[in-house]
């Protein structure tokens, strides 16, 4: 049998990615930090979709010892698809980082997205489809969030570089920009506060589930989701990269997000 494993299920977007692939008959590995969440996510799911096999495995992506338990659990299954969904999107001035939030970050954003590639090209099945969930905000340099931003442009073009890599060879790799999703509350707030433009580009997670596997399964390499978003990536490309973070350090300097 093979499986997709899906980061970070236990959230939002991870849950809409788990619904998605069972109703596209798949069998999922699921993993996420909370063992209760993942055991009461999986009872859900298995009401929904009995026929279907759901394993899950609680693991801390940002810490090498909890992914290798992981690793050797997992160790005899093979995946036909990886969906990186697992990510943490502090927001704040860099300088209020601590050691532990700012290396935090950078692995579950980043390192542990990489190390869970490196595991499933290695335990692939005769085709491998991964989809790394990234964000419009890799695209620019965001002072207050720094780190998100830059993590998220560090995983977009390590997407593009390993979709080029085994380019012909069966394994395909997909880079999803989303804008803002309707998910957490303090995502939401945030939300409402953008107005109209909010109305319009953020989308449900249902929404994103569907265009990331849709575009996975056309093997396009870097997707950005939604008109409106998709309007903000290309117009910006013609604003000098100067502009763009002045503009973005006046927007985003008095936002604070720490959900982790
Ligand atoms: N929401 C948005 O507006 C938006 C926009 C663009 C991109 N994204 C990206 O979409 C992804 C999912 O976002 P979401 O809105 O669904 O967030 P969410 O509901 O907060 O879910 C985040 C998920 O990541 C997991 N996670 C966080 N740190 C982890 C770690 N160290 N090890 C293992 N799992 C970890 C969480 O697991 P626990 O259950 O253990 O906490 C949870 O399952 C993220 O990568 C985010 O950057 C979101």
């Amino acid at each position: 049998m093979e499986y997709t494993l899906i980061t970070g299920a236990t959230g939002y977007l991870g849950k809409a990615f788990a619904c998605e692939c069972l109703k596209r008959k798949q069998n999922l590995y699921l993993t996420g930090r909370s063992e209760d969440s993942l055991t009461l996510l999986r009872e859900e799911l298995l009401s929904l979709y009995p026929a279907r096999d759901i394993q899950i495995f609680p693991c801390d992506l940002s810490d090498e010892k909890s992914r290798a338990a992981l690793y050797s659990d997992a160790e005899n299954y093979k995946f036909s698809r990886l969906i990186n969904v697992a990510g943490a999107d502090i927001q704040k001035a860099f300088y209020l980082y601590d050691e532990q939030k700012l290396t935090f970050q950078i692995r579950a954003n980043f390192e542990g997205a990489v190390s869970m590639c490196n595991f499933c090209l290695k335990h692939r099945a005769e085709a491998l489809r991964i989809i790394n969930i990234s964000s419009i905000c890799g695209e620019y340099a965001m002072p207050y969030f720094a780190i998100y931003s830059a993590t998220k442009g560090a995983l977009t073009n390590f997407s593009l570089a390993l979709a080029r890599e085994w380019r012909g060879k069966g394994v395909f790799v997909t880079a999803i920009l989303p804008g803002a999703i309707h998910t957490r509350p303090d995502v939401e707030e945030y939300i409402k506060t953008q107005g109209i433009w909010g109305r319009i580009a953020a989308k449900t997670p249902e929404y994103v589930a569907m265009k990331s596997l849709n575009a996975s399964d056309k093997g396009i390499r870097k997707k950005v989701i939604g008109a409106a978003n998709k309007l903000v990536y290309y117009g910006s490309a013609l604003v000098p990269g100067a502009i763009k973070t002045a503009l973005i350090s006046k927007k985003w300097s008095s936002t604070q997000k720490d959900a982790f």
